[in-house]
């Protein structure tokens, strides 16, 4: 996915990924699918996704 990612933002398209990660809680409280961002923070895929903009995700 990362590297779809890539190639989009190399051809200035824009893409949106939707990210997989383990869950237990799935409403935001324990952190465990949590994904990693840009601007440093970090979103729950449970409950802020899990459909990312490409360009947001610090892959
Ligand atoms: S599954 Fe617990 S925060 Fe997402």
């Amino acid at each position: 996915m990362a590297g779809v990612a890539r190639l989009c933002r190399e051809a200035g398209v824009a893409c949106r990924v939707s990210m997989e990660r383990m869950m237990c809680c799935g409403f935001g409280a324990c952190g465990t699918c949590n994904v990693a961002m840009t601007d440093g923070t970090y979103k729950s895929c449970c409950k802020d996704g899990p459909v990312f903009d490409a360009e947001e995700v610090a892959w």
